[in-house]
């Protein structure tokens, strides 16, 4: 099984940014914990701060993985481009959120991307990105 996570803007700063609302651990140290917990799954990550960058992966990853785990940060709530992009292609897509979107103001409550993924994971702070790889083993 091969998964790609996809992170949008400014989780280059997770540890240091707003550590109440996502934690005091970067992103980087979580990716090792998940490659540890998740041995027999093959991850890989990218992050961008550039709306079209994060287009251009998605459709990058199509076809190269069995799934991709989508955080696209602020732009889920803007950006009509990657809710397309993630309708265009068909490798399952699972959107995550660190925080509850719904739990902080009304402009985190639309979500682009929702209605074209294949499920949604939010608000268990960096284990969302377990539970989305979770989401992938789970035996049909
Ligand atoms: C986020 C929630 C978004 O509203 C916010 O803009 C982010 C991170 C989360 O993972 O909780 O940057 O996607």
């Amino acid at each position: 099984m091969k998964l790609h996570i996809i992170n949008g803007p400014n989780l280059n700063l997770l540890g240091s940014r707003e550590p109440d609302t996502y934690g005091n651990t970067s992103f980087e140290e979580h990716f090792l914990k998940l490659q540890f917990s998740f041995r027999e799954t093959e991850l890989s990550y990218f992050q961008s701060n550039i709306e079209g960058e994060i287009i251009d992966e998605i459709q990058r990853a199509d076809k190269l993985f069995d799934g991709i785990i989508l955080n696209a940060a602020a732009y889920t709530h803007t950006s009509i481009g990657i809710g397309d992009a993630v309708k265009a292609i068909s490798a399952a897509v699972v959107e995550v959120h660190i925080s509850n979107t719904f739990s902080r103001e009304s402009f985190r409550h639309t979500s682009y991307i929702s209605s074209n993924a294949k499920g949604v994971i939010i608000g268990f702070g960096l284990q969302s990105y377990d539970l989305a790889i979770q989401s992938f083993l789970l035996k049909k």
